[in-house]
């Protein structure tokens, strides 16, 4: 019985369980929730979710491995980094070393994000308690040794892709389209318009198929059959059983690509509906900026405080060299000397900053969430990414006119004053981010509430299997990509034909 564990009396008890037969749609689901990556984002993107399905009486159990104050108000189990992931994910040494290494630095990566969550003697003990859950929501990227969680408790499986969809996750609804045309990540969003756009988006996706079957995937089921083995279903059928997956993209600023029912964009689902308010302190500083402010905030693989001091030198001495006042999120109290134009502080509240009028210009690392704010607030941005999905983050948002991109580690004072008084002076870039912001918040429904709903609409419909494409497993047909191989080579054919015919027409051959 799904309420035994509600501290109520027999009568109550009655009460609740007769009006759960009445009106189900009225019921608690009881939802578990793991977002295994120690990342401020996935806390971030998670709260106002959380929040939102705890307000409409859901019982919510997070596993996390990020620090976050939200989650102490539900009942957390906070994973503990046992494997220690930072040795291998060390982005720094990347270039000295040789790809292989790379890549097996990588999968051991993901593999150790999956055993902190597995090993975790708190995990374990969830798992043989008898407790049971209606949804398992969880990151989906590289996580395949987690799915089974979901056939564990018997409950419903979703996915809440922080960096939006890929090609992995697609098969986990049952539908391949992301190929030669469909524009993903590692293609660089190339939408293959050419021939040879589409062959070299062929042969990246290709060689990206064979690293995540032959590498990554078996790391991964190895984990499953050993946490997971006592389950009927297989880890094939687990893969491919997910009723949902919200991803944190939209197509107003992400491109447009094919989807399927069980696909949901809810990107900006983090934006506030209502902007809390600044702190007194901080609201004089930016509405007495005669000239606006620029926020300055990278990300939490380039602290400000671990810049080489040269750098530092040239970002004070560019800021101080600029009309406009500047806040700058600064970590550790060891701080450049700076004029009083320049704010520092370790935390601050960068939504409600990007959002004020008078803010001019974010410069950022290129994370998702802030480069969704940036988009919906209408701000230009600088961008210095290092990582992952910075980089077609931002270059996204230069295709669409409102950033720049510059690399911190070789960023001379022209170059960041040049940068930063172009993107001032042009209105243009003003222009184009006020016109994309036009774009994302132009919905039917804030996506809080579509990733809301969407969540409950699955629960309610015993994981909706009708919106699956399909639900058998992946055909050995498109498996193996011989759709494309086939695709292709019968364009080349036909090319190679065409020619030969037009060279047969011109030199009258018989
Ligand atoms: C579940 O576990 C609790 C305590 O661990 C026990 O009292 C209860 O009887 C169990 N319920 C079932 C259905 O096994
Ligand atoms: C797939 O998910 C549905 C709904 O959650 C569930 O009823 C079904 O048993 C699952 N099938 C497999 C093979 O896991
Ligand atoms: C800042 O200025 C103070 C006093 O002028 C000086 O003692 C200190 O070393 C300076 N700090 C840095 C980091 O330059």
């Amino acid at each position: 019985m799904r309420l035994q564990q509600l501290p109520v009396g027999g009568l109550a008890l009655a009460t609740l369980l007769l009006l759960q037969h009445l009106c189900p749609s009225t019921r608690a689901a009881r939802i578990l929730f793991v977002f295994p990556f120690d990342m401020l984002s996935q806390c971030k993107l998670l709260t106002p979710y959380l929040l939102a399905l705890h307000e409409r009486g859901h019982q919510l159990t997070i596993i996390h491995a990020f620090d976050c104050d939200t989650m102490k108000q539900f009942h957390s189990i906070f994973v503990k980094d046992r494997h220690d992931t930072d040795s291998d994910f060390d982005a720094h040494q990347w270039d000295t070393v040789s790809e292989w290494v790379v890549l097996m630095s990588i999968r051991n990566f993901f593999v150790k994000i999956v055993l902190n969550v597995l090993e975790s003697p708190e995990v374990q003990q969830l798992m043989h308690s008898n407790v049971s859950y209606d949804l398992v929501v969880l990151e989906p990227s590289n996580t395949d040794g987690l799915f089974g969680l979901a056939a564990h408790f018997n409950a419903i499986l979703i996915g809440l892709g922080t960096c939006g969809s890929d090609w992995t996750m697609e098969t986990f609804v049952g539908y391949r389209g992301s190929s030669t045309f469909e524009p993903v990540m590692w293609t660089g969003f190339n939408k293959g318009i050419t021939l040879i756009e589409r062959f070299y988006n062929w042969i990246r996706m290709s060689e990206e198929w064979m690293l995540y079957w032959l590498i990554f995937q078996p790391a991964q089921r190895a984990i499953h059959e050993h946490f997971f083995g006592h389950l009927e279903q297989s880890f094939e059928e687990i893969r491919q059983n997910f009723s949902l997956i919200l991803l944190n993209q939209h197509f107003s600023f992400f491109e447009a690509r094919a989807s399927v029912p069980s696909m949901v964009d809810v990107g900006g689902m983090h934006v506030p509906k209502q902007l809390p308010t600044l702190p007194a302190e901080l609201e004089q500083f930016i509405e007495e900026a005669q000239h606006g402010v620029i926020v300055m905030s990278l990300g939490p693989e380039i602290k400000s405080k671990d810049l080489p001091a040269e750098k530092l030198r040239i970002i004070v001495d560019t800021f101080e060299a600029l009309p406009q006042r500047i806040i700058w999120k600064f970590e550790g109290n060891v701080r450049p000397n700076v004029s009083s134009s320049i704010y520092m502080s370790e935390w601050l509240p960068q939504q409600e900053i990007v959002a004020h009028p008078n803010c001019r210009l974010l410069i950022s690392h290129g994370g998702i969430l802030s480069i969704i704010e940036a988009a919906y607030y209408g701000k230009p941005v600088l961008g210095f990414p290092v990582f992952f999905d910075q980089f077609r983050n931002l270059e996204r948002m230069q295709v669409e006119g409102m950033a720049q991109r510059l690399d911190i580690s070789t960023l001379t004072r022209l170059e960041f004053e040049t940068a930063l008084r172009e993107m001032l002076a042009l209105p243009q870039y003003r222009r184009k981010a006020l016109e994309l912001s036009q774009r994302v918040r132009d919905q039917p429904m804030h996506p809080l509430d579509v990733a809301v709903f969407w969540t409950e609409y699955v629960w309610r419909h015993q994981g909706a299997p009708y919106m699956r494409v399909s639900t058998s497993k992946v055909k050995l047909f498109d498996y193996y990509y011989l759709d494309n191989i086939l695709g292709v080579l019968s364009r080349f054919g036909l090319l190679i034909g065409l020619v030969v015919y037009v060279l047969c027409k011109l030199f009258k051959w018989r």
